[in-house]
């Protein structure tokens, strides 16, 4: 069976979706501006992206064991739209940091199921943050 740490760190990967599913839905809610109608359509239809990603997650530690956290790490809906999409995409980078983390350790732990379910949030993640280059110009 998994480890602790393994089963800590995907906790953690809990809230953090939890988070970014209110962050980005909350967004779209209150984006203003020119472009508001477009990027508040592609944060609607990512913020369930990750509410999905941590339904995965969580029926995942539940077979591990593990009760899955209902706290999500903080929520910052503050800023300019240009503000919003760079902390949006900074976000997108350390889900992908932390997934390639879990990765690596359901892989050490021999957890193929676990490392094949991050592969795939990972690769999702990969598209979020492309996404919001894209909105940002970059
Ligand atoms: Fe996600
Ligand atoms: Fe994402």
């Amino acid at each position: 069976m998994a480890s602790a740490e393994l089963k800590n760190i995907m906790n953690e990967a809990i809230a953090r979706e939890l988070k970014v599913s209110i962050q980005y839905m909350f967004q779209h809610i209150m984006i203003k501006g020119k472009r508001a109608r477009f990027i508040g359509s592609e944060l609607r239809a990512i913020a369930i992206a990750e509410m999905l990603h941590a339904e995965k997650i969580a029926e995942r530690l539940v077979y591990l064991g593990e009760i899955p956290t209902t706290t999500p790490k903080p929520v910052d809906i503050t800023g300019t739209e240009m503000e919003i999409i760079q902390k949006d995409i900074d976000e997108e980078a350390s889900a992908i940091e932390l997934y390639k983390r879990i990765i690596k350790m359901a892989n050490d732990e021999g957890d193929s199921t676990t490392r094949l379910l991050f592969e795939q949030i990972l690769a999702e993640e990969e598209l979020h943050h492309q996404t919001f280059q894209t909105l940002l110009g970059e």
